[in-house]
């Protein structure tokens, strides 16, 4: 979604702008762009409709935006269609102002239909131009900037992360946040706002998060930090660890395809430091993390998993393990219906929140609906200090490194594999595991990195495959238990990047309706990696096919012959814990929606419509 990021220093400001906003392409984006202002005191400003090369083109017919400090934005779309007009930077009535806004103002309209009683013109159809016009408003009346700033903040209701620049005062930007992230980054060449560390990582990694309600004034050399009622804060400075390379492509078409590779590493960094080496001694798996709750699961008599999208199917698959593993009912739940479907909360309940970005409304608002009704909040986030990670009781990080493409994957599996392995660690110490089987889950864990490798060395054979397939318009997915889950999710990659329908069933759920579709040539992914149900599995594809369905299925080493054999194409995945296969599981998926897209020229990082943080409700 919307993107931020703002420069003070000694350096010209533009240059500096599109490099952020380029690295902020990712979060999906329908136009862009800049205002900076002059040293004596002009604010200049170009935005445009369309990719981010439009407003570099624009820029370089013109004679140059000059300028220490400015700020930038990539708009996506809620108040007003994507044009020119309705792209940010906002301008104030009388020029002196500019803002560049994330999230939703609710009453906007409200206020606006009070600025319009006194006269003030509009020019966007968007809820962001109420802010700096209204601010505008105020400062006229006491010509004190921040004084005018907290007025506003007083009036508006919603969710905002904003940067500000005001001619009066050409040397800074004022940067403010509520329920949508905002961090200031410290440089050499000056000081930076950005609604996201990707924007910052090529200039510094030392940044500060801004909590709710707080107010900065950023310059050149200087960051003041204030809080609601104006008093200055001492804010704690962080290191970010991710590395600028992580965020690039290094040599890869896609960032989708770089971060299905990426899986073995990451999964490793995830796993690693959280389990002790089998070698004589038997292993563990150790949350350092958890070490000061080591009563977690007192009192807990039901678990919620809490997520949207692809983090959502990860609960899916955790529903079924955890169940079997802990002995206590345990639900996945879609985070935008969780606070409004009446969820049994209060201490009993241990609600884990699962998120890549940790920046989801519907998550979030989940948290605090949580918090709020007495239940204990465990989160499995991958971005360090976001604001799901900062609100909840536990934060467990899955160490994926940025994820730039829109399509979730590396973030997926490493989420997968933290749920699985805290289900395994809870039920150790609630003893209702077994020595052996433990055992085994551990060293297992140990060489999954490995095998996710492996499937990975077979690109050749899913780039081949996949050109059978890719002109098809309708693909089932069926599954049952945890491949069912997973066929969720590979469902889920092929329609967002490939645009083809697609729709994912329990196997045996086809019978009671929706086997009425399947026709000669309907393609049908049949998962058949869970153990226990491969027999069934096998039936369900014989089901399908003798009704003309093409089957490409998915299965383990094991099984092989008695699932390939009824199969146009079969991808083979190593066999490992029953517990762990959808980790390997999902990597096929990813690779047939990736190939496929690849071939019907999809724009496969930034896929239509989407963002990759989706802080709206
Ligand atoms: C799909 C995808 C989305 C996200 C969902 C939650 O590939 O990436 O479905 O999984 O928007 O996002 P996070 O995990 O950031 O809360």
């Amino acid at each position: 979604m919307c993107g931020i990021i703002g420069f003070a220093g000694n350096t010209e400001a533009v240059p500096i702008l599109l490099d952020g906003l380029e690295r902020l392409e990712y979060r999906g984006y329908d136009s862009a762009g800049v205002a900076v202002a002059s040293p004596e005191g002009r604010l200049q400003v170009k935005k445009c409709k369309g990719r981010l090369g439009v407003l570099r083109e624009a820029l370089a017919a013109q004679k140059p935006l000059t300028g220490q400090v400015g700020i930038g934005h990539t708009r996506w779309a809620t108040h007003g269609e994507p044009n020119d007009v309705n792209a940010h930077p906002h301008v104030s009535q009388s020029g002196k102002l500019a803002v560049v806004h994330n999230g939703i103002i609710e009453n906007y309209l409200e206020i606006k239909q009070s600025l319009l009683h006194k006269g003030v013109v509009f020019a966007s159809d968007t809820d962001t131009e109420v802010i700096v016009q209204l601010l505008e408003y105020y400062y006229k009346k006491s010509s004190n900037l921040m004084d005018a700033v907290y007025e506003v903040l007083n009036r508006i209701k919603g969710a905002y992360a904003m940067g500000i620049l005001c001619s009066d005062f050409p040397e800074q930007l004022i940067a403010v946040r509520k329920d949508a992230p905002l961090l200031i980054g410290y440089g050499a060449d000056g000081n930076y706002i950005a609604s996201d560390v990707t924007a910052l990582l090529a200039h510094t990694r030392t940044v500060t998060y801004m909590e709710d309600d707080e107010v900065a004034v950023v310059t050149a050399d200087h960051v003041q930090i204030l809080g609601r009622d104006g008093c200055f804060l001492e804010k704690e400075k962080h290191q970010i660890q991710w590395d600028v390379s992580a965020a690039e492509k290094g040599g890869y078409a896609h960032f989708m395809l770089k971060e299905i590779m990426e899986q073995p590493e990451a999964i490793r960094k995830t796993v690693s430091p959280r389990t002790i080496q089998p070698r004589l001694a038997d292993g563990e798996i150790v949350f350092e993390e958890l070490e000061d709750e080591r009563d977690l699961m007192k009192g807990i008599s039901r678990i919620y998993l809490v997520a949207c999208g692809s983090a959502y199917h990860v609960g899916m698959i955790g529903k079924y393990a955890l169940e079997r593993l802990l002995g206590i009912p345990v639900e996945a739940c879609l985070a935008s219906e969780f606070r409004y479907s009446g969820p049994l909360l209060g201490e009993s309940a241990l609600v884990i929140v699962i998120s890549q970005s940790g920046e989801t409304l519907d998550s979030m608002a989940a948290l605090r609906e949580a918090k709020r009704r007495g239940s204990k909040v465990l989160s499995i986030v991958n971005v360090m200090g976001s604001s799901i990670a900062r609100e909840s009781d536990h934060v467990l990080y899955t160490w994926a490194g940025p994820e730039i493409a829109v399509a979730t994957t590396k973030a997926y599996t490493t989420q997968t594999v933290l749920l699985l392995m805290l289900g395994v660690y809870l039920a150790r110490r609630l003893d209702r595991i077994g020595n052996g089987e433990y055992q085994e889950i551990v060293r297992e864990l140990h060489g999954l990195h490995e095998r996710i490798g492996m499937v990975l060395k077979n690109l050749e054979l899913y780039q081949k495959t996949v050109a059978r397939y890719f002109n098809h318009d309708s693909v089932f997915y069926i599954g049952r238990n945890q491949d069912y889950a997973l066929g969720m999710e590979g469902s889920l990659k092929l329609k967002e990047i490939s645009y083809i329908h697609s729709e994912s069933y329990a196997a045996g759920e086809l019978k009671h309706g929706t086997i009425s579709l399947i026709e000669p040539g309907t393609l049908v992914v049949a998962l058949a990696a869970y153990e226990p149900l491969v027999e069934k599995m096998r039936s369900n594809i014989v089901e399908v096919r003798s009704r003309g369905a093409e089957v490409v299925a998915m299965t383990t080493e094991e099984t092989r012959d008695m699932i390939g054999s009824q199969a146009s194409e079969v991808f083979v995945i190593p066999k490992t814990h029953t517990l762990l296969q959808p980790v390997l599981g999902v990597v096929p998926l990813q690779l047939f929606a990736y190939y496929i897209a690849l071939n019907r020229g999809c724009d496969i990082d930034k896929p239509r419509n989407l963002a990759k943080s989706v802080t709206v409700e």
